[in-house]
């Protein structure tokens, strides 16, 4: 494991949205080594109230221009539980423990031109560092920046459209979005996986958001014949392989096992999960 723990100072905590903020944590090391994919784990320092930290996806790295490298850990929450109500009450110069980078991280689309992202609820978080990282704009955990692929499309679906955070960023990362809402309030009246299949196939699809989303679209990924990969978004409490609270079930050449979500994931070969 070489992830490590920091008391990471609070440098910006601002609304994008409906109960939904963006935290930005100074803690250098970690930001020059995590990857797109990756996630932190969160705590309150000196509490045992909750006494467990919580996942939460890189969004992306802020780099200090004066010093020409990354120095904090942005992340985007919604506020649904007691870590996030109290992240959501923190101020600029209050510190978190935090732990990473954990996790896999995405793997490259290999051979893709045109790549699909496609975000449910507050799965959209995971995707503008994937963005930068596909477009060349940036390189993550020390790599130079390198274009994997020419186009990128986000697919993001929300309950109603003042849920829907961080759009105008992934545009400004250079993506296509399309949107959908359940209640029609943006974009498409509907499911998400419905938007993406009346488009162009991409060659390589990318998930991340509630579970039946996720079956949904590697169903369809299966159908059209298209590699995907799934960001599970599994609850945890150790983040590091210890506690067994994440597991998913997976193929194996005999039947199924289970896998740890913080060590062996978060990201899986959409074909490989037993769902
Ligand atoms: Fe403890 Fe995965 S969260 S093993």
């Amino acid at each position: 494991m070489s992830f490590q723990q920091y008391y990471a100072p609070i440098t910006a905590n601002t609304r994008l949205a409906t109960n939904t903020y963006l935290i930005r944590l100074h803690a250098p090391a970690l930001a020059e080594a995590i990857r797109p994919g990756q996630f932190i784990m969160i705590r309150m320092p000196n509490s045992s109230d909750p006494l467990l930290g919580r996942p939460f996806a890189l969004y992306d790295t802020f780099i200090d221009m004066k010093k020409g490298r990354p120095t904090g850990i942005d992340v985007v929450y919604l506020v649904v539980g007691k870590i996030t109500k109290l992240l959501a009450n923190l101020k600029v110069g209050a510190a978190v423990e935090v732990w990473g980078p954990l996790g896999n991280g995405f793997p490259d689309p290999v051979g893709a031109d045109h790549v699909a992202l496609v975000a449910g609820g507050i799965g959209q978080t995971p995707f503008l560092a994937h963005i930068r990282e596909l477009l060349g704009a940036r390189g993550y955990g020390g790599q130079t920046p390198r274009r994997r692929v020419q186009k990128v499309s986000l697919y993001y679906g929300v309950r109603t459209a003042n849920l829907a955070a961080g759009v105008d960023d992934f545009k400004n990362a250079g993506a296509t979005v399309h949107l959908a809402s359940n209640d029609g309030s943006v974009g498409h009246h509907g499911f998400v996986t419905d938007l993406l299949v009346k488009h162009d196939a991409p060659q390589h699809l990318f998930g991340c958001g509630p579970e039946p989303m996720l079956h949904a679209l590697a169903k369809q990924a299966e159908a059209r014949g298209i590699p995907c990969h799934l960001s599970l978004e599994t609850p945890m409490a150790c983040g590091v392989g210890i506690c067994f609270s994440c597991v998913t079930a997976v193929k194996t050449s005999d039947g199924w096992d289970y896998k740890r979500v913080c060590v062996d994931g978060p990201v899986f070969d959409a074909k490989c999960l037993q769902w």
